[in-house]
């Protein structure tokens, strides 16, 4: 039993099996180039992140020190992102870390991988679709439109400090259930429609943050960047280093998505080039934009009034009547901006699901193939649903940490095959090859580490608790459907 465990399923078998000629079935479409590609990451990767955590990473934790917090998570995420790339020019499927575990570190493990990265994409999409919620609240508020607060919040509430729940009075978080429901309904119809959609949002948040820097760099006070690093309050992760490295934690959350790429790879017209030129091509754009938000955002106003789930905002009311006119702007980037990860997160969920089911750990109708679409529609509409149940129910806080975890859990496994194949497969051909090994993957693993290592105990639970039902339905299922093992 235990051998079958560790099955693993050979790289042949997987690219002969992606191209859908071994069962004659509807495959998926290659119709996305290079430029598409990085669109999708740029997409997936701004979001929440930037619009909403950054105030209370650089108010709380790190001061102005939050552009060094940028630095830290973009080079967790840039070896992460290198081993991303090795395997995606290497096996270019749609299961991403699912089928890279697969053809590693065996079945268990990838089905590990495959039911913790939900954590990430369907859980990821709810966390943004709750940060849409308010913006979208707060900008129709700004025209009038009143939404009442029973049905724009969630019904339960969450008290790290005492961990119990509490029921809020509100019904359900409304808005947020409606966007994953418009965003489900756009990727049913077409990924080439989606990713056509999601390449304008795109322009229009990148324009907007843009926008951000460039007018709001004259309005910068050197002063406000004195003490640059605060100094630590005697609590750790309260300033001082060990707060660049509390906020570096949580501004994380703003770089998960670039992996999303990965999961399109069947799709991709030469993903053997192009897939390491959208995972690393988006990573590198996003850093560069965070770097000059943080920079720009704490020069304009003093760190401490920067608490607020809209820091960008509160630093443009800093500027006086200067860059009023820019408000409203930011609002609709940050809507554009949180929308395009929703659709992502949503577009990268049925097809790992999709990889899944062609194994068998998943039941055969998973893997159905819109005749006319040709998108993987069951898994879709069902993905679209428990996101929005998911939206609709929890606070945003707690899905957040919930989702850095998932990811981090996922990087250090995908870093870790990286490794194991090099020495298994030596002459396997790698289009793209991690530059440094092993040091690459090595850091890579002990960075996502360490970053799990200072999220709060009960998302440990909650990740353990995850994880455990994982296994049952492992084994209550997918072991006894697997293909690899039952052929
Ligand atoms: N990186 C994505 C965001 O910040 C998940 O919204």
């Amino acid at each position: 039993m235990a051998n079958k465990l560790f099955t693993t399923k050979s790289i042949d078998r997987l690219m002969r099996e992606s191209s859908g000629e071994h069962d004659g079935e509807h495959t998926l479409k290659r119709t996305l180039g290079k430029t598409n590609l990085v669109m999708l990451g740029i997409g997936a990767i701004i979001g929440a992140g930037i619009f909403v955590l950054t105030g209370a990473a650089a108010s709380q934790h790190a001061g102005p020190a939050v552009v060094i917090s940028f630095v830290v998570a973009g080079l967790a995420c840039a070896f992460a992102g290198l081993c991303y790339s090795e395997f995606a020019s290497m096996i270019p499927i749609a299961g991403s870390a699912y089928t890279y575990a697969y053809a590693t570190l065996g079945e268990f493990i990838a089905w590990i991988i495959g039911w913790d990265l939900i954590l990430e994409y369907l859980f990821g999409a709810s966390t943004v679709a709750v940060g849409w919620s308010g913006y979208m609240t707060s900008f129709l508020k700004d025209f009038g439109i009143i939404i009442p607060d029973a049905l724009c919040n969630a019904p339960i509430f969450y008290d790290a400090a005492t961990q119990s729940y509490t029921a809020t009075g509100a019904f359900l978080n409304l808005p947020a259930m409606a966007i994953v429901g418009i965003m489900t309904w756009l990727l049913v119809i077409g990924i080439r429609e989606s990713a056509n959609i999601n390449n304008v949002i795109v322009v229009v948040k990148v324009i907007v943050i843009l926008l951000f820097i460039i007018l709001g760099w004259n309005y910068i006070n050197p002063e406000n960047w004195h003490p640059f690093i605060p100094e630590n309050t005697g609590t750790f992760g309260e300033y001082g280093w060990s707060g660049v490295v509390r906020a570096a934690g949580i501004i994380f959350f703003a770089y998960i998505g670039f992996d999303a790429v990965s999961t399109a790879a069947q799709e991709a017209i030469n993903p053997q080039k192009d897939m390491p030129f959208g995972i690393l091509g988006s990573l590198v754009v996003c850093t560069i934009l965070y770097i000059l938000v943080g920079l720009v955002m704490t020069g304009i106003v003093p760190y401490l009034q920067l608490n607020n789930p809209a820091p960008i905002a509160v630093a443009i009311d800093a500027t006086g009547d200067g860059l009023a006119w820019l408000r409203p702007i930011i609002k609709i980037g940050a809507l554009a901006g949180l929308s395009s990860v929703i659709l992502v997160m949503l577009m990268g969920q049925p097809r790992i699901f999709f990889s899944m089911s062609k194994d068998g750990l998943l039941p055969k109708s998973f893997g159905k193939v819109h005749p006319k679409y040709k998108t993987p529609y069951i898994t879709t509409i069902l993905t679209g649903a428990v996101a929005m149940l998911v939206a609709g129910i929890f606070p945003i806080g707690l899905l957040g940490e919930l989702v850095s975890i998932g990811t981090l859990l996922a990087f250090v496994i995908v870093c870790g095959g990286v490794l194991v194949l090099r020495y298994k497969q030596p002459n396997i051909n790698r289009p793209f090859k991690t530059p440094f090994f092993p040091i690459v993957p090595i850091l890579g693993m002990l960075s996502a580490l360490a970053l799990m290592y200072f999220l709060p105990i009960d998302t440990w639970i909650r990740l353990i608790v995850w994880m455990a039902l994982g296994v049952i339905i492992y084994f209550g299922y997918s072991r006894k459907h697997s293909k690899v093992n039952n052929p």
